[in-house]
């Protein structure tokens, strides 16, 4: 990425805060029933790729990377309920007068003032744009001990006073945005994005990603930079990035099978990726039970247990979480499901199939 793509961004996108930039959109349908609170300017300057809202849960406390006008926060407001909160972050000011400027009127229709924007970079959510130009208004950068003390007044409020603190959300989204960070920054990015979520944490990433890699003409280009298309991740690496980082179950539950656009015989095409912060402390094998429902005869999930096609097996509570989490496709049936109850004196050894029992949602 040029320096010039990183500059384009920032002018793409402020443009796009005030006139519809055709080039940008992608279609996507939306659930009309959410849209229709939503002004029509909202709508209008959508850069989205995909629709993350679908995975909004009641009560979770949403992050948005990258909120644009601020259409997706909206509509997980009215997903979220009373007791939830949606926040947006961008790092455009443009954008964030957009967001903004219909907060009220959209606070007075939910009957809560559950959304808030704030400044920030999604590849550093510890660090507030805000409190950074603040603190540079008052401590102007000359000479280089002026740099070491910005630099160590960075480490401090990212210790102290972190933007979005650690463990506090249960719900990443984004919407066609992490494709515009710089390759050398994606890593740490989803690291933050690690570090911010609540362990058994979800994200549900709609993005562009590319069937081939992409050549360093294309990337310097800031057009197709800022354009949501040379800095795709590859198909392969997405998944891959997620799941160094530390993420279960990462998957594609949405793919396009058309692409959106084809560059240099490159196809670009939106996808939605899922996964889950596995939780600690609760490994222990209990008295949960499930059974992989096929369609293979068997497979593997990330820490190397199989499940066969058909078999019941005995896991752990927090690998129950999240194998049939509710919020995500998947190919497995909940024996502990309320009204599957095993009785309390279990009946199987951890991570052992066994043949039914005759009680209802047995493990043997
Ligand atoms: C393609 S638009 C998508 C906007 C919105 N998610 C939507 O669905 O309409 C990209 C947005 O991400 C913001 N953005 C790009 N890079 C960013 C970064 N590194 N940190 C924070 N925001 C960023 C831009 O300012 C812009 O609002």
């Amino acid at each position: 990425m040029s320096m010039n793509a990183k500059e384009s961004v920032l002018e793409r996108y402020s443009e796009g805060a005030k006139e519809r930039q055709e080039s940008l959109c992608c279609p996507v349908s939306y659930d009309a029933g959410l849209l229709a609170m939503l002004p029509d300017e909202i709508i209008e300057k959508d850069y989205g790729c995909g629709d993350p809202s679908r995975y909004v849960q009641p009560g979770d406390v949403v992050l948005d990377l990258g909120s644009g006008g601020g259409k997706i926060c909206y509509m997980a407001a009215q997903l979220v309920g009373k007791t939830g909160q949606v926040i947006g972050l961008d790092m455009n000011n443009d954008m964030l007068a957009l967001a903004r400027k219909y907060q009220a009127e959209m606070a007075a229709q939910l009957g809560s003032d559950c959304v808030s924007f704030v400044k920030g970079h999604i590849q550093d959510l510890a660090l507030g744009i805000d409190a950074l130009d603040e603190y540079l208004q008052a401590h102007p950068v000359n000479t280089h001990e002026d740099y070491a003390a910005l630099k160590s007044w960075e480490t401090a409020q990212r210790n102290d006073k972190p933007l979005i603190p650690d463990q506090s959300v249960d719900l990443v989204i984004s919407n066609c945005v992490l494709n515009l960070v710089d390759d050398h920054e994606k890593q740490h990015m989803i690291s933050e994005i690690f570090r911010v979520l609540k362990p058994g944490g979800r994200v549900a990433i709609a993005d562009i990603v590319s069937d081939q890699p992409i050549p360093e003409n294309l990337k310097n280009d800031p057009e197709l930079w800022s354009g949501c298309i040379s800095g795709a991740f590859r198909e392969d690496e997405f998944l891959n990035e997620f799941t160094a980082a530390g993420f279960s179950a990462v998957s594609y539950d949405k793919w396009d099978a058309e692409p959106w656009q084809v560059i240099a015989g490159i196809e670009f095409r939106s996808v939605t990726l899922t996964a889950v912060k596995p939780e600690t402390g609760n490994n222990q094998a209990s008295d949960r039970c499930l059974i992989y429902r096929g369609p293979f005869a068997a497979v593997v999930d990330d820490d190397g247990q199989t499940y066969v096609r058909g078999q019941r097996v005995n896991i752990s509570e927090a690998t129950r979480k999240l194998l049939v989490n509710p919020a995500f496709n998947n190919g497995f049936i909940d024996l502990s499901a309320p009204g599957n109850e095993i009785p309390a004196s279990g009946c199987c050894s951890a991570g052992k199939s066994t043949t039914p029992k005759s009680s209802k949602g047995g493990c043997c």
